[in-house]
């Protein structure tokens, strides 16, 4: 039997990754079982420790862990040394490494929707976590100038010099954002109800820029803000859940040596919906 799950704050409790993971391992014909587990932050040591003492094949990590699971391991692989943000721990025989396949997963969620980011400009809101993913695989996919705005100017400079990107301030991205042709909201919130200031930008995001992409790593909320936009712009939207199947492919890979095609991923996002 193998025991998979993903760690997260409460928030995990709506996570469809449970849905999705269970429907392809018996997609798959593996006994298995993916759990969501909401770990308070100060537990989080004890909780990837239990990993080993468990034998839990692997787990998925989501907001607000991946950046302080990572003295918790053992060892880190390709991406996630880069970012210093795991989304993905593989126990090999009791030596815990963590990987991040949100930087891959974001890629290919844009190569799915016929966008090239090579020589293109993009705005990013938001620095954390996901944020780090998406503006390492603009920056790998050849993107001419990456723009990172978000509200905590100092985390927001950070990231913009570790993966050489601009950094602006939240309120400049209104303006910005006509110089682009993608904007990624990487920021946790989608909608008015969740904070007046972001519905604010998004109400006053000039129109009539080259921007053709609006992509959401948020996936299931109302009243989209960032859609809301795109439908003023006239440009494309694409929600969180293309990005989330996409990841959760190369986990199941770390995890299992399988790579099911992305259909059944998909379709056990459907079910779960
Ligand atoms: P993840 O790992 O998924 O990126 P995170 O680290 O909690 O999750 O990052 C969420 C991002 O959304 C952060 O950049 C956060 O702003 P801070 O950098 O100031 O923490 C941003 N965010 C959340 N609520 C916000 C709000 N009301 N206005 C602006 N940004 C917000």
């Amino acid at each position: 039997m193998m025991l998979l799950g993903v760690f997260g704050d409460q928030r995990v409790r709506h996570s469809l990754s449970p849905a999705m993971h269970n429907a392809v391992l018996a997609q798959q014909g593996l006994k298995g079982c993916y759990l969501p587990f909401a770990v308070e932050p100060a537990r989080l040591p004890q909780a990837t420790e239990g990993i080993r003492a468990l034998g839990l094949a692997g787990v998925n990590v989501t907001v607000p862990h991946k950046q302080a699971v990572v003295p918790c391991l053992d060892a880190l692989k390709g991406e996630a040394e880069r970012l210093g943000a795991v989304n993905t721990i593989v126990n090999q025989e009791g030596v815990l490494v963590g990987h991040n396949t949100d930087v891959a997963g974001f890629g290919n969620a844009l190569a799915q929707a016929g966008f090239q980011a090579a020589g293109r400009r993009a705005l990013v809101l938001g620095a954390g976590g996901a944020a780090r993913a998406v503006v390492l695989a603009l920056t790998r996919a050849g993107a001419a100038r990456v723009w990172v705005a978000g509200r905590t100017l100092p985390k927001v400079q950070a990231l913009a010099d570790d993966l050489q990107a601009a950094a602006a301030e939240l309120k400049q991205g209104a303006e910005l954002v006509a110089e682009v042709h993608l904007l990624v909201n990487a920021t946790s919130v989608s909608s008015a109800a969740e904070s007046a200031s972001l519905a604010a930008l998004a109400a006053g995001l000039t129109t009539g820029g080259a921007c053709s992409l609006v992509v959401d790593l948020n996936y299931g909320r109302p009243d989209n803000l960032w859609q809301g936009w795109a439908r003023r712009q006239g440009a494309r939207f694409m929600d969180g859940l293309a990005m989330l199947a996409h990841q959760a492919r190369l986990s199941f890979e770390l995890w299992t040596g399988i790579k099911p095609p992305l259909a059944q991923f998909l379709a056990g996002l459907d079910k779960a919906a």
